[in-house]
């Protein structure tokens, strides 16, 4: 006879069994959320190296992030384009490698484009094509001492991105005898209806136009006079902007240089001017960096967002080819920063472009602790119980009183520590005008001479200083004044931080607005 008991027996199994057949699709997730150095809320490919994000597009409700991705070490070697997915910039849904190399190359970096028109004819008007345009990086050539061994192909996709082909007649871009001529990022340029590539040529760039994606002339160099050039110009970028606040519109250019960022090593530096479709005018000769910190390269922005959302939005790799390589993760190498959403401002007659996280990341955001105003001098450590400094963000604003100047001794911020005794210092320099983040003291694991290094950054403090300082397993990222000045930064510290102080060397501070947020894991 079948009981009530046995039937309720049968379904508690049931549901175990059930219930431990989830949790085993799931252990893959679990050892990856254990990992020491994993980030929680940044992108990291599930193994493997990846550097530079490559091909990032918005088609269909779908935020596509290709990636520099070698599947089988942990170190830069033959380059595929990772993929993944996200609906909201946040979580992300890694799908198999889109492109392999093949007979005429490595996949090195690059961009896509909704072919909303069918131009390239590669799709149909009902079906438009997604189309990627990357370098191919011919490594025996490159080794048997030619130069011209990098040139431009394409790939298309029907299936929103699920699989790819390969141009049958690649390459659309052959070189025309330059060593370094790659990383190609594409737009639509509605006022001269046509195509235009930008490319990064050794230290200058190039700027090609096409109607069809496939024939490419050239239109006009930029940056010989321009910038910094302390290293290979890559990753190169254009876009039209509107100014904050105003009707005017510019265009800003994106460039990474390697070495010769401001704090050695990798960076990525921009200029803001005026584009008419053949000529790139910039505005300024100054030199300026769109993050500070050392770990923000290679990072360029989403084509085809659509102009009812009209963001500029932003990622970048959150690593440094100075010690990229030798971080001490383990079955994994790097992870992106955070998305965020540019902006350009006017501010007193310079044009700056801001860097914010996007909006969408506060969805993320947990338990807040918020923390009364209050006024300290020397070292102030703030009593945080049960809270997961590794997994949050924390908003500040310093303001220091009447400057008690103290011999040279003249900065203030915050110091993080943890059980090792390892000390991150991040803070203003009142006489140096200089913003810093010092991981000098984060040195038991990590030992590599380019990432022990104390980053300074220009800055100049009106009354008071405003952070937002967001925190994973091994990064640090700060955003300064609503993110007129940025610091990105990996950390490899030996135990998680848990402890967070303020300190000054400089008399009486004011801390206001504070508050602890903790993040929600993405895993
Ligand atoms: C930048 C870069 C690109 C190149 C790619 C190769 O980090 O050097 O110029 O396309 O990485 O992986």
């Amino acid at each position: 006879m079948i009981t009530k008991n046995r039937i309720i027996n049968a379904l508690a199994i049931f549901i175990m069994l059930w219930s431990m057949g989830c949790k085993d699709s799931i252990t893959s997730g679990d050892k990856i959320v254990q990992e020491k150095f994993r980030p929680q809320f940044h992108f990291t490919p599930e193994k493997a190296w990846m550097n530079d994000p490559n091909g990032m597009v918005f088609y269909e409700g779908e935020y596509h992030l290709f990636y520099q991705y070698f599947p089988d070490s942990t170190v830069w070697g033959p380059m595929h384009w990772g993929h993944a997915v996200s609906t909201d910039l946040i979580h992300w849904e890694h799908l198999p490698i889109a492109l392999y190399p093949d007979s005429l190359g490595y996949i090195f970096s690059g961009s896509a484009v909704v072919d909303i028109n069918n131009t390239s004819g590669l799709g149909t008007e009902d079906n438009p094509p997604l189309i990627a345009i990357y370098t191919y990086h011919h490594i025996e050539k490159e080794r048997a001492g030619k130069i011209d061994y990098q040139y431009q192909g394409i790939a298309f996709s029907l299936d929103k991105g699920r699989t790819w082909t390969k141009y049958a007649h690649n390459p659309v871009l052959p070189n025309p005898g330059i060593r370094d001529f790659r990383d190609p990022k594409v737009f639509w340029h509605q006022d001269t209806q046509k195509w235009i590539m930008i490319l990064a040529v050794q230290d200058r760039i190039h700027l090609y136009s096409s109607k069809n994606l496939k024939e490419w002339s050239f239109e006009s160099e930029f940056g010989q006079e321009n910038g910094a050039h302390g290293g290979v110009w890559e990753c190169p970028d254009l876009f039209k902007i509107k100014v904050n606040a105003s009707s005017e519109e510019k265009w800003v250019m994106l460039l990474s240089i390697n070495p010769g960022g401001p704090n050695g090593g990798s960076a990525t530096q921009y200029f803001v001017g005026d584009f008419d479709g053949n000529t790139f005018v910039p505005d300024h000769n100054s030199v300026k960096w769109i993050d500070f910190g050392k770990d923000n390269y290679a990072g360029v922005t989403w084509s085809d967002i659509p102009e009812t959302d009209g963001r500029r939005l932003f990622i970048g790799w959150m690593s440094n080819w100075q010690y990229g390589q030798e971080v001490p993760t383990e079955t994994w190498r790097s992870a992106m920063t955070l998305p965020r959403n540019l902006e350009l401002i006017n501010a007193e007659g310079d044009y700056l472009l801001t860097s914010m996280p996007v909006a969408e990341f506060d969805t993320l955001k947990k338990d807040k602790v918020e923390i009364n105003d209050f006024r300290f001098s020397g070292q102030k450590e703030m009593e945080l119980k049960n809270f997961n400094l590794m997994s949050s963000e924390i908003n500040v604003t310093l303001e220091p009183m009447e400057a008690s100047q103290n011999g040279d001794a003249t900065s203030f911020g915050i110091i993080l520590e943890n059980e090792s005794k390892e000390v991150l210092k991040i803070g203003y320099d009142v006489l140096a005008k200089q913003f810093f983040v010092d991981r000098n003291g984060v040195d038991k694991v990590f030992k590599h001479t380019g990432y022990l290094n104390k980053a300074v950054a220009p800055y100049v403090m009106n009354k008071s200083m405003k952070l937002k300082i967001i925190l994973d397993t091994s990064s640090i990222e700060i955003f300064v004044d609503d993110g007129q000045l940025v610091m990105t930064e990996v950390l490899f510290p030996d135990y998680p931080f848990n402890s967070f102080s303020f300190f000054s060397n400089l008399g009486s501070i004011d801390v206001k607005q504070t508050e602890f947020v903790e993040i929600e894991s993405i895993w």
